[in-house]
């Protein structure tokens, strides 16, 4: 089992100083509280600072072992007349091993497509090198009008729809992040969660089998996670992690967190 993935996503909230000062204070915190007692890995920390950020704070996360850095968006082309997007091949260039695709405030802000998120997914995971993190969720309409499994599966099942009739033979991460949960202080339960985990997995496992989705494919929670909850999804096994905004942007407050996590696996 890998240890529990915790991924800080900070969004647009910080400058390449505060970025930097903020991996620093992560990165001398995780030497204590990144390593359990008997100094096996107990969580994988992944920081998700802005690109222009990257550089700086992935040379800070190199000096610890627990430590990566993802960005929060890619381009689905190698190259060309992109105006503004950004490589995959500049993001692992910049030391870049996870790329979260499909975050809803994309969907919502940027009108990203199942369509543009399906060709993202396909060409980061034709990488090899770097891990896509799916983000899917439902708003609040959704879910009190019944649509939540529908609109989850569409969102999944289109954004892996030319990886499906191939074996699954690469690690690959869905984070589950209700809108409804995000930034609003009310997070998903964990009972709720696992429930949706059982379907999402089940969906996977029709096109996979469930060797390959137990094997590589992790399911992690966001919205609202916090040093107060953060048990209740990770350390009771219910989620293989969580992708975590407001929480991860001071040193004390993901540190907490992290903490937490350690202690309890
Ligand atoms: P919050 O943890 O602030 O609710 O944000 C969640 C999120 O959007 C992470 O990607």
């Amino acid at each position: 089992m890998p240890p529990p993935l915790l991924m800080a996503n900070w969004k647009m909230n910080l400058t390449v100083a505060e970025s930097c000062k903020l991996a620093h204070a992560i990165a001398r915190s995780c030497g204590s509280c990144g390593k359990s007692r008997e100094s096996r890995q107990s969580a994988q920390i992944v920081l998700l600072p802005s690109f222009t950020a990257l550089d700086a704070v992935a040379r800070i996360a190199s000096r610890v072992k627990t430590l990566s850095v993802g960005s929060q968006d890619c381009f689905w082309e190698e190259r060309g007349a992109f105006t503004g997007e950004e490589s995959v091949r500049t993001l692992q260039e910049l030391g870049a091993t996870f790329v979260l695709i499909g975050h809803s405030e994309r969907r919502q802000l940027q009108n990203e497509s199942n369509e543009a998120i399906r060709k993202k997914v396909e060409f980061v995971s034709n990488t090899k090198t770097v891990t896509p993190v799916l983000c899917i969720g439902e708003s609040h309409a959704q879910k009190v009008s019944g649509k939540r499994k529908s609109i989850l599966q569409q969102q999944l099942l289109s954004a892996f729809k030319g990886l499906l009739q191939t074996p699954l033979s690469r690690e690959i991460v869905i984070a589950y992040e209700p809108i409804w949960a995000i930034g609003t202080g009310v997070s998903a339960t964990a009972s709720d969660c696992a429930t949706i985990y059982t379907y999402l997995r089940g969906l996977l496992e029709n096109a996979w089998g469930m060797d390959a989705v137990n094997r590589y494919c992790r399911i992690i929670y966001g919205g609202s996670v916090s040093e107060a909850n953060i048990a209740d999804f990770v350390a009771k096994g219910v989620s293989d992690g969580a992708l975590i905004g407001g929480a991860s942007l001071t040193a004390p407050g993901f540190c907490a967190i992290i903490k937490r996590v350690s202690n309890s696996v």
